[in-house]
């Protein structure tokens, strides 16, 4: 892993070789809500000899973006091929799942019975082959907040693991503290349309409603990723994720963009914010203050 000397020094690195119990990295839940990236080079999600041919996009659906898997369910999605086939990739996937939650509740024990298990999801398609609209485009610095899935205040916390097996690292850049993004665009954060949150709910073009927090976090999103002078002077460094690499962040805080790479393993967490141990370092508790009103 190689990281630009830069403005910005985010990424925290630890020595951990275990996933399970016995790691000694715990209690560090103050380094991952103050918006660090945690950076695990010796921690690789090892493949099965009988796993490795998955490292092939052949398994991922043309349409899908991703294989996943969805809990609570366990339903396998995005992937083509023969039930047995499906059922040890499907394995490969929850390993991974069971694997990234143990080291979560290691590193961060205060959020212990209230850390929900997101979608896991195996990416073997390559970063660099995607052609998307700009709004879609993560090779843009960007925070995570999705149209249709408002998360109102709940956090995203997401593991990550290259596993490439040519030496291919994940290259991400990282950018500005939260606080700094949301001052940039302060003044052009305006308010939802009245009665538009109710709409889009009744609606089904959100999952739910849209709350002001939702609504303030598109736009970040949305004016990060459209501001061309922004991706290209702001405070900002480069960092490689070589295989064999774990890493965690609060992927709605933490500015990334996703420059390169193939074969890589995901998993979400979803936690209140009320249940952080450093609640008032949140996006939300950040951006009511700068606001100078409630956003839920
Ligand atoms: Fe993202």
């Amino acid at each position: 892993m190689s990281t630009d000397a830069a403005a910005v020094d985010i990424v925290r690195r630890y020595d951990d070789r275990s996933w399970g119990d016995d790691g000694p990295t715990r209690g560090v839940e103050g380094v991952v809500e103050a918006g660090q990236v945690l950076a695990f080079p010796n921690l690789p999600f090892a493949l099965a000899d009988g796993e490795r041919r998955f490292l092939d996009p052949r398994w991922a659906d043309v349409k899908a973006k991703n294989v996943s898997v969805r809990w609570p369910s366990g339903e396998l999605r995005g992937a083509v091929g023969a039930a047995d086939d499906l059922q040890a990739l499907r394995a490969m996937i929850v390993r991974f799942a069971e694997h990234s939650e143990a080291l979560a509740l290691r590193l961060f024990p205060h959020y212990r019975g209230q850390l929900r298990r997101g979608n896991t999801s195996f990416r073997p398609t390559d970063v660099a082959g995607r052609v998307r609209s700009w709004r879609q485009d993560d090779t843009r610095l960007h925070v995570d907040a999705f149209p249709s899935n408002p998360m109102q205040g709940t956090r995203l916390l997401r593991v990550f693991s290259n596993v490439n097996p040519n030496g291919e690292p994940r290259r991400w850049r990282v950018g500005e503290p939260f606080e700094a993004h949301a001052a940039r665009y302060r003044g052009s954060l305006g308010r939802p349309l009245p009665g538009s949150a109710w709409l889009m709910a009744a609606v089904g073009i959100t999952k739910r409603r849209r709350t002001d927090y939702d609504h303030a976090m598109l736009q970040l999103h949305d004016h990060a990723k459209a501001d061309a002078e922004f991706q290209r002077t702001s405070p900002q460094a480069r960092v490689d994720f070589s295989p064999g690499t774990t890493w965690i962040c609060f992927s709605d805080q933490v500015l990334h963009a996703a420059m390169g790479g193939q074969h890589m393993m995901e998993q979400t967490f979803l936690i209140d914010f009320e249940h952080l141990l450093h609640p008032e370092m949140s996006p939300l508790r950040t951006l009511e203050r700068l606001l100078q009103r409630p956003l839920r």
